[in-house]
């Protein structure tokens, strides 16, 4: 059984064989055609953040593959009042078939997937976004920009960026970061991904400087400067990220039809420019879409590892 908490624990071809999952998934979706694959299975979605996408694509894809998905939020459940996460991870785990979880700290999830009899689903925390990253890889591959990417991403140094950072190691592209002095990615993060990149081939660089990072680009990113959590930090952050936003000038710089892909929600005039969003918006749309297909074909490959 596995559990999928970051994507440090994947192969390349164990991603890729879950985006080829999503692919034929959302082929015979488009044709009407419903493969049941996880039939009278049971998915607990625990949030103890908002969401919007996370939550629509997993209760969405695990009804058409059969199944039921349980929305439970922290108000809700007692986890919120204090019962121990090992407790709620061995109930929860005994009655449903797989868990997704949104939180704060990391270690939540690891701790809960540690007590879990059931495979583990990270679906956003403080540190990582994985499942974020493989509908925005499926994007990559439906455009034909997987092949010989430049990504430059512009912003916070935060849980997308990590995941993008393990993304581009494992899969072996070239990544430029540029973050606000002070708003860097976690060094741990950085030198674990380094290592990965030294073996699959991926460049991987981070800088303060936004031009240098998006110069010749052909994948420009990006993610909203006060993350989940930060909402408090928002003032202060739009001042530290000036220069930080991705607009038209900025996408100048980048590779001729550069495509640009953000995970949502999109703050306009802060982290992108409303243009540049708009100008982009079938493939920021269907990176949004592919979380249902992308998910689907990683709850059908999670599912298929239980033996
Ligand atoms: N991109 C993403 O995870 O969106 P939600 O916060 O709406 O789930
Ligand atoms: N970095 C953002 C991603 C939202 C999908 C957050 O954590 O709020």
């Amino acid at each position: 059984m596995r559990h999928f908490l970051t994507l440090k624990d994947f192969t390349k071809e164990e991603i890729l064989e879950i985006i080829d999952i999503g692919l034929e998934i959302k082929k015979d979706l488009k044709a009407g055609v419903y493969k049941e694959e996880l039939k009278k299975q049971t998915l607990a979605m625990i949030f103890e953040k908002s969401s919007t996408r996370t939550r629509v694509s997993f209760e969405t894809g695990m009804f058409q593959l059969g199944g039921h998905a349980l929305f439970l939020s922290n108000r809700d459940i007692h986890l919120g009042r204090g019962e121990p996460i090992k407790d709620t991870s061995r109930v929860i785990s005994s009655m449903c078939d797989m868990v997704m979880i949104r939180t704060f700290e990391h270690s939540m999830i690891e701790e809960f997937a540690e007590y879990s009899k059931v495979p583990v689903i990270n679906g956003l925390t403080d540190s990582y976004h994985p499942v974020q990253l493989l509908a925005d890889y499926m994007t990559m591959v439906e455009y034909g920009v997987n092949e010989n990417a430049v990504v430059a991403y512009i912003g916070d140094g935060n849980n997308m960026t990590h995941s993008w950072m393990m993304l581009a190691a494992k899969l072996g592209f070239e990544l430029r970061i540029a973050t606000p002095k002070g708003y860097e990615v976690d060094s741990v993060v950085l030198e674990n991904s380094m290592k990965i990149a030294r073996e699959s081939g991926a460049v991987i660089t981070v800088m303060n400087d936004p031009k240098e990072a998006i110069h010749g680009a052909t994948i420009v990113t990006t993610d909203t400067w006060a993350s989940m959590g930060q909402e408090d930090e928002k003032e202060q952050r739009i001042k530290d990220f000036k220069g930080f936003m991705v607009d038209d000038l900025m996408m100048c710089l980048a590779k001729k039809d550069a495509k640009f892909l953000h995970c949502l929600p999109a703050y306009r005039e802060q982290e992108v420019s409303e243009s540049v969003l708009e100008g982009h918006a079938k493939i920021v749309f269907d990176e949004a879409e592919n979380r249902l297909h992308a998910q689907k074909g990683l709850m059908v490959w999670l599912d298929r590892q239980r033996g």
